[in-house]
């Protein structure tokens, strides 16, 4: 099946797996978008109505864009909405009508953008169309991307913005891409929270005249608000119902609007934060936006799910270990802090050597003068007094003993009580004359200056060469404030990108895996880069099943680092089994995080049986289809399964948060396996039909106790 662009009489069909994306151009040579939802044949739709209203406040010819849906609306015409983009140009007004020029199809191509992170082809059928559009007396063209595959109902958009004027133009916002969706019952799902309670998930119903910003400037894609939203119908759940998805490929400030206007009907914008952003280009010059993928599902959340899963791990992330099983890891963060010495870590590898752990890895508090969060980023050398053999040293010990080494870094950050910060203050971000606001003591290096960029670069590049570091952690732990100059923050973000291209690049073996305080920049352009991210700093299992739903709605399993930490939980205080921290783990990149030298040989013992389960699942976390069951938003429960893509493989999940006396447990009924399979649960040695498990559903047997959790490994017989 190829991925297919047919332009037929002044409209565009878009044909993915099985769905359509059509444009069509009106007599004035607006484009405008006609639909994109199930699968249509291709037809003449430039004949169709393409207007949702007749009335009109405008002369004399009664054309009024604001009642026509369109695909990326200007500024100061007949359309009163937000606008996708505002140019002010060089009469210093922000008037434009951006008017049909021409395309063009990229068979086989998906757009490389500038500075950018962004999809590629993989070994997948895919076509890019570019319709140029232009406002020759406001100087600007724009050239809209599409990018279509043959397995996906996604489409990849995004804007390139061209001055073609002879004056510098300012580009005051700029989204990736504008939908307007004709008028029903609507709601919108985003993901809210902050440190501790990454991505959780709100929906409410979208009221006619609103307009709701999901955005966030705080400087990387942040805790708050996540790039992720979705606009559902009101009956779309998990399983069933149409559902469009937006995701933002991108790790800086940025903004998701939906406005619905005064006749209902729904635009959604998705892209760069206009707040502080502004972008002068010169003649000749363009501006690029980042990609904004849009999907179709019309199998409700879990097909936009599924999509975007598939999408990101085999056509954005680069790293060789993407659909890779990864290593089960042990940090040392949680179990020492910053309170240990080479003998500590020592005794942490060998311990976890003996459970079949393969990866020790070594957080925060290794180099300069680090013996706490107040000093020592920047000066990425190692701290002898702590680590006598240094980092190559270590690595061998750690080798020697029968695992991989992995360290933590914050490349991007500095302590003004650092050997760099003294040799360079005026590398942190600052506003001359004023003092920039410290947090957690630190200041962040000015990654919109090239040298500060070939710096970290180097550094970063001498220390992985000086061991055998095959991990690496790179974290980023403070918001951003005292940006110089509006438009910084992209700035900046193309600087994180150029550092990540070159690092990652050079390193290709190396697993690398994001963090910012937890899942502070838990995005898809930092996936394009690392394929696994630190989901939370909340490792507590039962907040888990929250943050771990919500998270797999828009980014993979195979992304999220999930570790069973110490209980009671450090962040806060719960009490739960060593058996319910795994089960939950389970679904996602499996560690642990916690001093191992302190357990009991009974618990040693149930770390190794837990570590071998994690091995013979591992397979089904990187690359199988994940459904969730039972949300823990609505439910006193959380269930979620992993099926491989040819249904004779199942790993399930079933927490229950409170112990209910006399009450019968919820039934649950998987998803995604073979009706026509018989399956043996293989760890209680129970058979089942695909159609009985799916249908007719099973009771867990829970223990009697809070915090309670089962779980099942199906195999075909
Ligand atoms: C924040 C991370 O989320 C933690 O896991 C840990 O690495 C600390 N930073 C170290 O400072």
């Amino acid at each position: 099946m190829a991925a297919i662009v047919v332009v037929n009489n002044n409209t565009f069909h878009l044909q993915g797996r099985e769905s359509s994306y059509i444009m069509a151009l009106n007599e004035s040579g607006d484009l405008l978008h006609v639909y994109f939802g199930k699968k249509l044949k291709d037809r003449d739709y430039s004949k169709m109505r393409t207007s949702w209203h007749a009335w009109t406040a405008f002369d004399p010819d009664g054309c009024t864009l604001e009642n026509a849906p369109q695909e990326y609306p200007s500024y100061g015409y007949t359309d009163l909405r937000p606008p996708a983009y505002l140019v002010k140009n060089g009469q210093g007004n922000c008037v434009s009508q951006l008017k049909y020029s021409g395309y063009e199809i990229y068979e086989g191509e998906t757009p490389k953008i500038q500075g950018l992170p962004c999809v590629t082809e993989g070994n997948k059928s895919v076509s890019t169309l570019a319709i140029k559009l232009s406002d020759g007396q406001a100087g600007i063209c724009v050239t809209l991307y599409y990018t279509v595959f043959d397995e996906y109902d996604v489409i990849v958009r995004s804007a390139v913005i061209t001055n073609i004027s002879n004056d510098n133009v300012e580009i005051k916002s700029a989204y990736s891409a504008n939908i307007d969706m004709a008028r029903t019952e609507k709601d919108i799902i985003y993901f809210s929270g902050g440190w501790a309670r990454e991505r959780e998930y709100v929906r409410r119903r979208l009221c006619q005249g609103e307009i709701c910003d999901i955005a966030n400037a705080r400087g990387g894609s942040g805790h708050c608000i996540n790039p992720f939203i979705m606009i559902a119908d009101k009956a779309a759940d998990e399983n069933s119902g149409e559902v469009h998805g937006f995701s933002l490929i991108y790790s800086g400030n940025h903004s998701s609007r939906v406005s619905c206007d005064q006749l209902g009907n729904i635009r959604v914008q998705q892209g760069i934060n206009p707040f502080g952003f502004s972008w002068k280009i010169g003649s000749g010059e363009s501006f690029y936006t980042p990609q904004s993928v849009i999907v179709y599902s019309d199998n409700g959340i879990g097909g936009i799910s599924r999509e975007l899963h598939d999408l990101y791990r085999y056509n954005l992330c680069r790293s060789k270990w993407s659909d890779k099983p990864r290593p089960v890891l042990i940090n040392n963060w949680e179990a020492t802090y910053f309170d240990f010495d080479e003998e500590k870590l020592i005794s942490i590898a060998q311990k976890a050597k003996e459970t079949g752990i393969e990866l020790f890895v070594l957080d925060d508090g290794w180099f300069g003068n680090r013996n706490d969060d107040r000093r020592g980023l920047g000066d990425w050398y190692v701290n002898k007094s702590k680590l006598p053999s240094g980092i190559d040293g270590l690595a061998e010990r750690i080798n020697d003993i029968g695992l991989k080494f992995g360290l933590w870094i914050e490349p991007e950050m500095v302590n003004p009580d650092s050997d760099l910060y003294r040799a360079h203050p005026d590398w942190a971000i600052h506003v001359p004359g004023r003092e920039p606001a410290q947090s957690r003591s630190q200041l962040i290096l000015d990654l919109s200056r090239k040298e500060v960029c070939d710096y970290i670069i180097k550094a970063i590049s001498d220390l992985l060469s000086s061991a055998n570091i095959e991990y690496i952690k790179w974290d980023m732990n403070r918001p951003m404030t005292d940006m110089p100059c509006e438009g910084y923050n992209h700035k900046y973000t193309l600087g994180f990108y150029r550092i990540m291209e070159a690092i990652t690049g050079a390193f290709p073996n190396v697993l690398f895996e994001g963090c910012s305080g937890g899942g502070g920049r838990f995005d898809a352009g930092v996936l394009a880069y690392m394929p696994q991210i630190w989901t939370s700093d909340n490792s507590d299992a039962v907040a888990r099943y929250k943050i771990q739903y919500s998270t797999s709605m828009g980014y993979p399993v195979s992304s999220m680092g999930a570790h069973v930490t110490a209980s009671p939980n450090h962040q806060n205080g719960r009490q739960t089994s060593l058996e319910t921290r795994a089960n939950t783990a389970y679904a996602g990149i499996f560690g642990y995080e916690l001093d191992i030298t302190k357990m009991s040989s009974d618990e040693i013992d149930e770390v190794k049986k837990q570590v071998a389960f994690y091995k013979d699942i591992r397979h089904l976390i990187v690359s199988g289809d994940f459904y969730r069951l039972i949300s823990p938003y609505e439910t006193n429960y959380c269930s979620w399964c992993v099926v491989s893509k040819d249904k004779s493989e199942a790993f399930v999940f079933i927490g229950r948060v409170l112990s209910i006396a006399d009450y019968e447990d919820q039934v649950i009924k998987l998803y995604g396996l073979s009706e026509d399979f018989d399956y043996k649960d293989v760890i209680s040695d129970k058979i089942y039909g695909g159609d009985e498990l799916m249908y007719m559903g099973i009771r867990p047997s829970f223990k009697t106790q809070d915090f309670a959790s089962v779980i099942m490994h199906l195999k075909k017989i």
